[in-house]
């Protein structure tokens, strides 16, 4: 069971919006990177020859991630899919392999997207929303996403010269500099060579908030094409992008009703000491927890459409009581006090969600 700061509290529960038609809710297809992956049936509804064969296998993914049986083939009209762009930076936590299962659980039509847990921005970059606002509590990421957007020719110029002098001094003496350096073009280049080089792709500083991942032995930076990159930028180019804690988000009124609005917060950790991987120099505590549930109620009944990612476990369902939970076939290996845990995913949705059926 895991260990938190304090014990859940009850929150509002959110009434299941009666007035919205389920139809609206019809899950979105699975969507992989490729689009010629997809086809259209005689009932316009597209299939996914990927998908499906990937429903009939067991995979295994880093980090100890695996997928089991994924829901029945799932559906999206053809005027709404754009293929989907590959997240730019490796994240911990991040949902850049189950995109397309997540998708499925999204509104089918919405206003604005936000996303105020950003990291790789995997759903932003899987969704293309016409209007965004993105942010994160993690300033480098933050500044690297605005510097993608404004100056992409240049960073990605910087990034080729990194890949030419990749090894393991190279990486060591970039960190080096990474510390003394202030936001700029070459900073965010940096630190997406480091993201792309480092152990694991974690962020981690110390308490002097100097960042202190180690080398991770890649071979290669595997870096999006160029064209992939500039595809990047213009979408970023949609969105609001800022430094901010989740709850700013809400600051101003500026979310309105039919937004959508995913939370992807760090997860709770099994026991007190498993922060093993820091996404800031803050923790995520209990009580952040808990703060994400109340803004979300909010929203909810502010008429907006929100969806949270978390573990399956049941503090989360308390505290989400009264809404609509799907879990998720994927499981996360966690290590704590020397075993290995397994935790399941759970997608909690103010909506209710409809599950395509294949005829
Ligand atoms: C689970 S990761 C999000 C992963 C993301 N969905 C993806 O696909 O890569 C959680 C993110 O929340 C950010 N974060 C942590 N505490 C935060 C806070 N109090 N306010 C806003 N962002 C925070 C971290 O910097 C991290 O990027």
């Amino acid at each position: 069971m895991p260990h938190h700061q304090s014990a859940p509290r009850a929150t509002k529960s959110v009434p299941v919006r009666e007035s919205v038609s389920e139809s609206a809710y019809q899950p979105h297809a699975d969507m992989t990177h490729h689009q010629s992956a997809l086809r259209i049936n005689h009932t316009g509804v597209h299939q996914n020859k990927r998908y499906n064969q990937f429903n009939n296998k067991m995979t295994t993914f880093s980090p100890k991630i695996r997928e089991m049986k994924l829901p029945s083939q799932l559906q999206l009209p053809s005027s709404q899919f754009q293929p989907p762009l590959k997240p730019f930076l490796r994240w911990a936590g991040g949902k850049s392999r189950i995109t397309g299962l997540l998708a499925a659980y999204t509104p089918k039509t919405y206003n604005r997207y936000w996303e105020p847990f950003l990291g790789s921005a995997a759903m932003f970059f899987y969704l293309h929303p016409e209007k965004a606002f993105l942010s994160d509590n993690n300033s480098a990421l933050v500044d690297c996403y605005n510097q993608v957007r404004d100056n992409p020719e240049k960073i990605y110029e910087k990034l080729k010269e990194h890949t030419k002098k990749n090894s393991e001094e190279h990486y060591y003496s970039v960190r080096d500099l990474y510390n003394k350096s202030k936001p700029s073009i070459s900073q965010s280049a940096r630190f997406i060579y480091l993201n792309k080089t480092n152990f694991n792709g974690i962020f981690r500083v110390n308490t002097k908030g100097e960042y202190n991942v180690p080398y991770g032995h890649k071979k290669s930076l595997a870096l999006p094409s160029y064209e992939n990159f500039l595809e990047i930028s213009d979408l970023l180019k949609k969105a609001d992008i800022r430094h901010q804690p989740f709850e700013n988000i809400e600051n101003n009124n500026l979310i309105k009703e039919n937004d959508f609005i995913y939370f992807d917060p760090p997860y709770p950790p099994l026991t007190a000491t498993a922060y093993f991987t820091h996404y800031t120099s803050e923790r995520f505590l209990w009580a952040d927890q808990e703060r994400v549930a109340e803004l979300a109620n909010e929203l909810a009944e502010k008429g907006c459409h929100v969806m949270i990612s978390n573990s399956d476990v049941e503090q989360i369902r308390k505290l989400y009581r009264g809404w609509n939970f799907h879990e998720l076939p994927v499981v996360r290996w966690i290590a704590a006090n020397g075993k290995r845990h397994k935790v399941k995913e759970v997608i909690i949705t103010s909506y209710k969600v409809l599950q395509g059926k294949e005829k």
